[in-house]
């Protein structure tokens, strides 16, 4: 079955790039990025894994460690993070899981049939410090995706696991957030001392309350 947000990420142990994990404690208090290639040696997936090792600072400063899986052995992620460094001018800072059986990708229900039946799609998973899933995110092997936004959602989802806001659409780190419904009129002074503003009853904004 499909795995949903807030279930626990199923565990694992696999080889990667980086030695044999147990991917529980591979993320130990952290949280994680977990996404998946449908091939080595393919062009997409190649810019992807360059632009996230760019970013790899700025995911550690949030606590998050990322993790990309692809079904080819080892022996072909090595020769490919060779190609990856050269092409994208990067050097490869974290683990490519080698999933020549597919055991990680049926778990995480990564190969859709009907799209393709060998390869994976492009899944993303935010896996929180409680090992909870708190974000999936399937895209097709045409399309890479957009690490900018994953930032973005992970700056979201680490706020308002602390605070009573939501955030809203094209929300960036540092706006304006939304004040959570179950939160009465009378409550807010307490909570966002920074003030509010009040467009409808439902709709009421608050400067970010950790900044
Ligand atoms: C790619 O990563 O470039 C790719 C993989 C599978 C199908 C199409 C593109």
């Amino acid at each position: 079955m499909a795995l949903r947000l807030g279930d626990e990420a199923p565990n694992f142990s696999a080889e990667t790039t980086e030695g044999t994990i147990d991917f529980h404690s591979w993320l130990g208090d952290s949280w994680g990025v977990l996404f998946s290639h449908p091939a080595d040696y393919t062009p997409v997936c190649t810019t992807e894994l360059g632009t996230a090792a760019k970013l790899k600072d700025d995911f550690s400063r949030r606590n998050v460690k990322m993790i990309a899986i692809s079904v080819d052995d080892l022996e072909s992620h090595k020769g490919w993070i060779n190609d990856i460094n050269e092409t994208q001018r990067t050097t490869m800072n974290f683990p490519i899981i080698a999933d020549p059986d597919k055991t990680v990708a049926t778990l995480y229900d990564m190969i859709h049939p009907n799209a393709d039946d060998k390869m994976t799609v492009r899944s993303v998973f935010v896996i929180g410090s409680d090992k909870k899933i708190k974000l999936t995110i399937t895209y097709p092997a045409s399309t890479g995706r957009n690490f900018q936004e994953l930032l973005r959602v992970v700056d979201s989802l680490q706020l308002t696991a602390k605070h009573k806001v939501a955030t809203p659409a094209n929300w960036k780190d540092g706006e304006d957030c939304i004040i959570v419904p179950a939160v009465t009129n009378d409550e807010i002074p307490g909570l966002f001392p920074k003030g509010h503003r009040e467009i409808k009853p439902y709709l009421r904004y608050t400067p970010q309350p950790n900044k």
